[in-house]
């Protein structure tokens, strides 16, 4: 599928809106474009066509189960593609939106099947980015996108991830700045007799439950046995894996330290190019090829920004074995902990 891709860089203070129109005559036209949103690059395609969506599989070898996000710019768009909207949803949305929350509410006709992976129900997010706001508005209202990676690598937080993954495979990149967040959006699912969160993001339980009291996590985030179903169908693919085998090791800072540099000693000896994760407090205590920080010991927006970066640079080192310190599963610390355990592949040592 090689496909002419143009690469338009856009300033966020000062917004081209001649470029962002031509992006979104190339989604009325059926094409594909990855904008930039404030979580991760987004690959967007007219979410109202079934081709679109199709094209959107395609280009990133997505398993076709696995419906796509619809993205709005204006709340009254809701109601052309969700029905049977409850309260709970205008008041997550009055807080939260426009912002880094998903929803999930049954679909309305209108929406096909070839987006939400032949679900009766869609998943709905406003995003704040001015940007992606422009795009979404030029486009006709409704975009269809996923996060814009090849499948199974970590999703893309500056536009050069995008070009990396996407070049010649769609047909428009709006490159922007660095994703703001960094982690994908939080899902809430409103379907069911409750609001139910099946992927921890920004938005955190704590902040949800002061929204909604009966909020709950979905028990397959919780459970440590790794067969048990998500209910979003694309919790259960194996994600954001690094090339090398990453060991996510858990325990007093003075323990992991000298865990992970008995390894490196192990590893090294093999002849395995070795990598850690780090913070800027332990960085210097290790002996690895490569020691990348996500930022001071604690700083969780740092390190929910830095991270899908920091996976990517482990490919690019050639790193055979990666270790992480791992982050407290409380607030924004549960959607770092979510996406490194599954870029771990639930490989977790406590020492
Ligand atoms: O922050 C984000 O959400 C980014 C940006 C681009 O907006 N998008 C994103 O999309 O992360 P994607 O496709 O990489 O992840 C969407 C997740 C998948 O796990 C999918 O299974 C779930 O949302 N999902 C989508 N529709 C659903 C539905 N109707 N029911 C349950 N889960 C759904
Ligand atoms: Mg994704």
């Amino acid at each position: 599928m090689a496909t002419e891709t143009i690469i338009a860089r856009i300033d966020p203070k000062d917004p081209d809106t001649e470029v962002i129109k031509r992006a979104g005559d190339i989604i009325r036209a059926g094409g594909l474009v990855a904008f930039p949103t404030e979580t991760v690059y987004g690959l967007g395609g007219d979410a109202l066509n079934a081709g679109s969506s199709e094209l959107i599989y395609a280009a990133k070898g997505r398993p076709s189960d696995n419906p796509l996000i619809v993205h709005i710019a204006d709340i009254k768009d809701l109601t052309f593609i969700a029905k049977d909207i409850p309260d709970e949803a205008y008041l997550l949305a009055d807080k939260f939106w426009p912002g880094p929350l998903t929803l999930i509410f049954h679909k309305t006709d209108r929406v096909p099947e070839r987006t939400t992976g032949g679900l009766d129900t869609v998943a709905v997010r406003f995003p704040s980015d001015p940007i992606a706001q422009l795009f979404i508005a030029f486009s006709g209202g409704f975009i269809a996108a996923p996060s814009a990676n090849i499948s199974g690598r970590p999703s893309p937080t500056t536009s050069a991830h995008v070009t990396e993954d996407m070049d010649g495979r769609i047909d428009m990149i709006l490159a922007g700045d660095d994703s703001l967040i960094g982690l994908e959006s939080t899902i809430v699912d409103l379907t069911s007799d409750h609001p139910v969160i099946l992927r921890p993001g920004y938005i955190t339980y704590e902040m949800l439950k002061e929204v909604i009291p009966t909020v709950t996590m979905d028990e397959a985030l919780l459970s440590a046995d790794e067969h048990t179903r998500p209910k979003a169908p694309g919790m259960k693919y194996r994600h954001y894996a690094p090339k090398g085998e990453l060991t996510i090791v858990k325990g007093s800072s003075s323990d992991v330290v000298k865990y992970i540099n008995e390894k490196i000693c192990e590893d090294s000896a093999s002849g395995l190019k070795t990598g850690v994760i780090a913070s800027d407090e332990t960085k210097d205590e290790y002996s690895a090829d490569a020691v990348l920080s996500f930022g001071a010991s604690g700083d969780e927006a740092s390190a929910a920004h830095r991270l899908f970066d920091l996976l990517r640079q482990m490919d690019d080192l050639d790193a055979d074995r990666i270790y992480s310190e791992s982050f407290d599963e409380t607030g924004l610390g549960s959607a770092i902990m979510n996406r490194l355990t599954k870029a771990a592949g639930h490989k977790i040592i406590e020492v």
